[in-house]
């Protein structure tokens, strides 16, 4: 089988920025994706309703002519977070809540910082079902980074679970074998995103030879049997998996240096990506339901109507590619990617 036609994926975690950084990703995630979730981290955060919508006002004229792609959007929780904005965010149309606990990834800050302050919001959220998508990592220092998911699960995420029974929740970009185990045990509502690099990359790419800056994103790649379970969970059928690139674009400076940024740019290949890993494992046929079934039926959305053609036919990654007055590396930047999309 040398082509695939998929339905017209969707991308159920994704970062646009803004400003000029947005306009130069947006076509790599238009082209493949008929809806994304964008996620809230901006600077200063989309923690308002209003600043949400205008933020999928400036998504929707940065997009190319013709385009046909929806972004969905979400909402940055704070301690803060009034339950008026909540209920005018499901009013208007959101899709999700992001829970970040504060300092746990790029632009957290604003994040959380004790899970028992945002109780009330979480009650607002049951009733209104609308779901709470989570950066699944303690902060805790003395916690190993390599074990911070793992952690946030039994510590935080599986009580949050159990004491908000009716609340919708999605892990987001699971890493390990208790992340996956724990969704596969979770009651109905709960649910996973799976990005390309940790379907098919170990923690062993971050030292390939040297340390490799555009290997690094939080959670963090792991062992390889993680990422093994991370695959099986993804090509399983099971519909509490399903595609989130959480593509990240930084600046190659802002990634090549003393202190480099966490996120992987993969939207120039957010499909591809996704057909090589299931296609080394046989699973192909997988493909469809994961990244354009599962993710509607979880939010509640109709299926996508449209298709999408890939071909297996390699082509090159450039090394870095436009990203306004800077430059972004995409991963597998100067290697290839074994499908192209080609209608
Ligand atoms: C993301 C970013 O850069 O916004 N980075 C990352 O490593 N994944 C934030 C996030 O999703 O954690
Ligand atoms: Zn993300």
């Amino acid at each position: 089988m040398d082509t695939l036609t998929l339905t017209r994926p969707d991308d159920c975690h994704l970062h646009l920025r803004d400003g000029p950084a947005l306009a130069a990703v947006l076509a790599d995630s238009a082209r493949r994706f008929a809806r994304a979730v964008v996620m809230p981290n901006l600077r200063p955060p989309v923690t308002t309703v209003a600043a949400a919508l205008a933020y999928g006002e400036r998504i929707r004229a940065a997009l190319p002519t013709g385009a046909d792609f929806t972004p969905l959007l979400t909402l940055y929780l704070t301690e803060a977070t009034p339950a008026s904005e909540l209920r005018a965010a499901k009013a208007a149309g959101l899709v999700g809540v992001k829970l970040y606990p504060a300092g746990a990834t790029t632009h957290s800050d604003a994040g959380v910082h004790r899970l028992e302050a945002i109780h009330p919001q979480l009650d607002v959220m049951q009733d209104i079902d609308l779901p709470l998508l989570v950066h699944g990592e303690v902060t805790d220092p003395k916690v190993d980074v390599f074990d911070r998911e793992a952690v946030f699960i039994e510590r935080h995420l599986a009580p949050l679970v159990a004491r908000f029974p009716a609340l919708r929740v999605v892990l987001e970009h699971v890493t390990t074998r208790e992340g996956v185990e724990f969704v596969r045990a979770a009651r109905p509502g709960v649910a996973a995103s799976i990005t390309p690099q940790h379907l098919s990359l170990n923690r062993g790419a971050l030292f390939e030879g040297g340390l490799r800056p555009h290997h690094y994103c939080l959670p963090v790649l792991k062992r390889e049997e993680h990422r093994a379970a991370v695959l099986a969970a993804a090509i399983s059928g099971d519909p509490r998996f399903f595609l989130g690139t959480d593509s990240a674009p930084h600046a190659q400076t802002a990634k090549e240096s003393a202190c480099g940024c966490a996120g992987i740019y993969s939207a120039h290949g957010g499909i591809e990506l996704y057909a090589e890993a299931f296609d080394a494992a046989g699973a192909l046929d997988k493909l469809d339901a994961f990244a354009s079934r599962h993710g509607a039926d979880f939010y509640g959305l109709p299926r996508n109507t449209g298709t999408l053609m890939l071909r297996r036919e390699p082509v090159p990654v450039p090394d870095s590619l436009p990203f306004g007055d800077q430059r972004l590396v995409p991963l597998r930047a100067g290697g290839q990617l074994a499908w192209q999309v080609v209608a």
